[in-house]
């Protein structure tokens, strides 16, 4: 660890301050191949929080053959109850994801829609309108239990079966899952295509159909190494909330070719370059990595952790 670097050397334009949608327990775990045990979750989800992060995804309540990875969810959910000031939202994709994760006393969930038919299909084994009509429920009964719900949308740039996806399709698609009365809406690049000039347009087009930047987060997946490029470019559009996923961990396993999201630390490196604050230690959050990298047997791929813990490459 190099405590003076990244040294500080703010640009024009940008926001004093990001906060970080930590995925790195939910998206992450979601697409190992083996499934990580319960204890080592929560101690991941703890460290994280210790790290200085103060939204952390914790799991999701969804049908457990889909993903076993998180069939744990009842476990997991009630060993993090100590976790008091960090908001712990969880996914839930139908009534009976809410269900269980209003019983466990969740105070967030997020729904999570698709812009393409495809994936909608292959996620939910739904239609794109017939995956709104699940929701339309949950997100009507999440807000009167007083939760608060964000909606993701994946496929926003391109989708591994259609290919690109036309900007005012996504916004339709976003415009519909904020008329449910989302609170917040993530932007997916679910398998990581996405470049900066298209994020800016898509954020432009939002704006134009009504959707303001302050409900606006992104969520990169960093296939194509453009993660952080595509995050500056939203930041210099407004946004403020931003996805990653600790060491890099991601993907999903109903989208060939998605692979780790944005990787915490590359995000913190950059923010702190820049002088934006986070609440983050670079070197708490790092080590976490390296450990959970250790859990996992291989290495993280994230290139700031490696550096900072001296991974090899
Ligand atoms: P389905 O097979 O159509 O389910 O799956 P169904 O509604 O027909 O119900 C069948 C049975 O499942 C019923 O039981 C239900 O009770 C049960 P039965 O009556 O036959 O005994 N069931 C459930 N059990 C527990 N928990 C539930 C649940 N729901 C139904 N919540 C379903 C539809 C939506 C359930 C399924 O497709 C599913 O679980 N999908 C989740 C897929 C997923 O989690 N994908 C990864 C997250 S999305 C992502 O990673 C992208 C993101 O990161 C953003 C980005 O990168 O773009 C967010
Ligand atoms: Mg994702």
């Amino acid at each position: 660890m190099t405590p003076e670097l990244p040294m500080v050397v703010p640009a024009d334009d940008l926001p004093e301050k990001v906060r970080i949608h930590e995925v790195g327990p939910r998206d992450g775990l979601q697409n190992e191949k083996s499934t990580v045990p319960t204890e080592v979750k929560a101690e991941f989800v703890h460290r994280l929080a210790g790290a200085g992060l103060t939204t952390i995804e914790a799991t999701s309540f969804v049908h457990p053959k889909w993903v076993p990875q998180l069939a744990d969810a009842e476990a997991l959910f009630p060993a993090l109850r100590d976790l008091g000031g960090v908001h712990l939202p969880v996914l839930v994709p139908n009534e009976r994801g809410l269900d269980r994760a209003l019983a466990l006393g969740a105070s967030r969930v997020a729904v999570f829609a698709s812009a393409t038919e495809s994936f909608a299909k292959a996620n939910l084994n739904r239609t794109v309108a017939e995956s709104l009509a699940m929701f339309e429920p949950v997100v009507a009964r999440a807000k009167q239990s007083g939760a608060h719900v964000r909606g993701y949308l994946s496929m926003c740039f391109g989708d591994p079966w259609e290919g690109a996806v036309p900007v005012p399709q996504v916004v339709r698609a976003a415009r519909s899952l904020m008329d449910l009365g989302c609170d917040e809406l993530s932007l997916g690049d679910t398998i990581g295509v996405a470049t900066p000039g298209h994020v800016t347009a898509l954020l432009a087009e939002l704006n134009a159909a009504g959707v303001p930047t302050d409900r606006v987060g992104v969520h990169f997946h960093d296939t194509y190494g453009q993660a952080l490029a595509n995050t500056l470019a939203a930041l210099r559009h407004g946004v403020t909330t931003v996805d990653a996923s600790a060491g890099g961990l991601g993907g999903c396993p109903y989208a060939k070719s998605a692979t780790g999201n944005l990787a915490t630390e590359d995000l913190v490196w950059m923010l702190h370059g820049l002088g934006i604050e986070t609440g983050v230690d670079l070197g708490r959050l790092s080590a976490t990595s390296a450990w959970m990298a250790g859990q996992l047997g291989r290495p993280s791929p994230s290139r700031t952790v490696r550096a900072l813990t001296h991974q090899e490459q």
